[in-house]
């Protein structure tokens, strides 16, 4: 007997990508990614633009997609997007955009958590990708998060930490700025990092509970000490960068890894996924690998392509929502604010 094939169609436009992607029963078709350049210029996500930017890509990134899937949009069995959280002005254009477009097909309309699918990314049936068996914790890390999230089932989630102030991408991109590097600067840090050593400076690191993460107060000092070494030195940043980027890079890994521990300490649960656009990391991604050996952890690292914001989690997220028909009503609301087990 044929199994029945299941095509869903994703749609993420929560911040400053637009990307679509077709899926057949979890296993990726296409997956297209419009970055905007032009947030470049202003050292980081003007939402207005993003706006404007994602109703300019919107229909070509979604006729892209079916086009390199090879279907015809009548074999669209529903449509998934992200419904929150994100900019307000960029997930209207990604909603609306679904909503009529599953209204013209008549197929169900799937309201997805942006939070979740970056954490359902490692479901996608891809070569290379493990999946994690239940329960498993994840380490979400990513421009607007950071959280540790246990997850018992595909849509069981619960946080058992998080940040008290920024994200851990934001430290990498204001540090970034700070040493006059473009937005976002998370993998140009990574970059210079690999060139640099990670004990020349010294950072001190937040004091808050054991599952919990700050990281606005590293932010500031950085600043200080990049201000006050730049006064006795002009080229301070120029003749020290790639240690400096190694110094941050290693201060950071540190917090997250420790954290991560102490959850797999607490919770006793030994399968560690990590999530999100910071998720790209290669640092975070080395110390992951050799903690296997030292923990007995067995650890899950998505494929490049779904740590950063993609419709393919989208989509895998409306695949198993679709499974479970989990389906929504045509009036869901955007949601600017939306946490991982809502
Ligand atoms: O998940 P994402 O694409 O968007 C949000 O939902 O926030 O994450 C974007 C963040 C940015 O802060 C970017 O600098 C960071 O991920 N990032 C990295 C790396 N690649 C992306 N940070 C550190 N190292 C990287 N290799
Ligand atoms: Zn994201």
């Amino acid at each position: 007997m044929n199994e029945k094939l299941i095509y869903i169609l994703g749609i993420e436009s929560s911040c400053d990508d637009t990307s679509a992607a077709v899926l057949c029963n979890g296993k990726i078709l296409s997956n297209i990614v419009a970055n905007q350049d032009i947030h470049t210029a202003y050292g980081g996500v003007v939402p207005e633009l993003a706006s404007r930017a994602h109703q300019q890509n919107i229909i070509p990134v979604v006729q892209q997609a079916i086009q390199k899937a090879n279907i015809d949009k009548n074999q669209l069995n529903a449509i998934a997007f992200t419904q929150g959280p994100g900019l307000m002005g960029s997930l209207l254009v990604g909603t609306s955009f679904a909503k009529s477009f599953a209204m013209g097909l008549n197929i169900p309309l799937i309201a997805v958590n942006h939070m979740q699918a970056h954490i359902l990314a490692h479901f996608i049936d891809a070569e290379n990708q493990q999946k994690p068996p239940f329960p498993f914790l994840c380490l979400t890390i990513s421009g607007g998060h950071t959280q540790i999230v246990k997850i018992s089932d595909y849509f069981n989630f619960e946080i058992l930490g998080e940040t008290l102030d920024d994200a851990v991408g934001e430290a990498y991109d204001k540090s970034a700025k700070v040493l006059g590097l473009p937005y976002p600067g998370g993998p140009l840090i990574d970059e210079y990092a690999q060139l640099g050593n990670p004990k020349a400076y010294e950072f001190t690191k937040p004091r808050v509970g054991k599952l919990e993460f700050s990281f606005s107060g590293l932010k500031t000092g950085i600043l200080r000490f990049i201000q006050k070494n730049v006064a006795e030195n002009p080229n301070f940043i120029e003749e020290n960068l790639n240690d400096i980027c190694a110094s941050i890079q290693e201060t950071i890994v540190q917090i997250l890894m420790t954290k991560i521990k102490n959850a797999s300490k607490e919770t006793n649960i030994k399968h560690i996924a990590i999530a999100g656009g910071v998720s790209a990391n290669s640092e975070i991604r080395k110390q992951l690998k050799a903690a296997e050996k030292k923990y007995g952890w067995k650890t899950y690292i998505p494929n490049f392509e779904y740590t950063t914001d993609n419709a393919a989690m989208i989509g895998i997220t409306g695949y198993l929502a679709y499974k479970e028909e989990r389906f929504s009503k045509i009036d869901v609301a955007s949601r600017a604010r939306m946490k991982v087990d809502e």
